[in-house]
């Protein structure tokens, strides 16, 4: 069976000192031991004081990205031998914040998962279709098409070990989630096409979160779906009860 999985996105936000009070406030309010598997996934600037606050429990530390190469001339780059000294769990890979600001493609997604998966740091990697994809019956096609380009190379094993966040651009910090049974039909549809291009077992195995103003309202009912096993969480992950409210499902 697969454990739950939640997962803080901080983005671009928290400074020293809200970071701080935000991992003291968790840390207490945590209770979900052995239950549930949770990250936050920060700015690199945070990740060295987050490892040090959560250090002695369940709660594990993730990047928000990375770069393929190890070293060489990539100003304002980070490599993952880099984030692998800092003693992290997580990376996310190809959010579509990423793919939209910073020209991630997939052809750069497959290569940093490559790279992940040869280090000690599991991928997070996100997928999902945007508003007009979506009006226009496309969200498989455009859904499927990544998550083929994006797993190329990569063994069962590998795909065993990954985490999948399916999350539907028009509902990432809109307020506007989508429906338990539409989130559900589009993990679902990931898991076959991991079945597709790898084996049952494989597909059985692979963790798929939902993300998309996933909050404590809402957690539940998309947690009680097959499919999903856990939430990549922005907005909601910024105060530690909504938080902790969202792992408690
Ligand atoms: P949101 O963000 O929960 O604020 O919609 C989710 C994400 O972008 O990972």
């Amino acid at each position: 069976m697969r454990t739950p999985f939640i997962a803080g996105n901080w983005k671009m936000n928290m400074t020293a000192a809200e970071a701080e009070a935000f991992c003291k406030e968790l840390k207490e309010l945590y209770k979900k031991q052995g239950e549930v598997k949770t990250a936050i996934c920060a700015p690199f600037v945070r990740l060295a004081e987050l490892v040090e606050y959560f250090k002695g429990t369940e709660i594990k530390v993730g990047a928000q990205n990375c770069h393929f190469e190890d070293s060489g001339a990539f100003t304002g780059e980070v490599s993952v031998p880099m984030l692998e000294e800092l003693g992290i769990d997580y990376c996310i890979i190809g959010h579509s914040e990423r793919r939209e600001y910073f020209a991630e493609t997939d052809e750069t997604v497959n290569k940093k998962l490559v790279r992940l998966f040869a280090s000690s740091i599991l991928p997070i990697l996100c997928v999902g279709e945007k508003l007009e994809e979506r009006d226009a019956g496309k969200e498989k096609e455009v859904v499927g098409a990544q998550i083929r380009k994006d797993l190329e190379g990569l063994t069962a094993e590998n795909v065993k070990a990954l985490t999948i966040a399916y999350e539907p651009i028009w509902a990432i910090g809109t307020g506007r989630t989508a429906s338990p049974e539409q989130a559900e039909e589009m993990c679902g549809y990931i898991r076959s096409v991991v079945g597709e291009m790898f084996d049952a077992e494989t597909a059985e195995a692979v963790t798929i979160q939902y993300g998309g103003s996933m909050k404590p309202a809402n957690a539940s009912d998309l947690m009680a779906m097959e499919d999903i096993d856990g939430g990549l969480i922005g907005g909601a992950s910024l105060k530690a009860q909504d938080f902790n409210q969202i792992i408690e499902f």
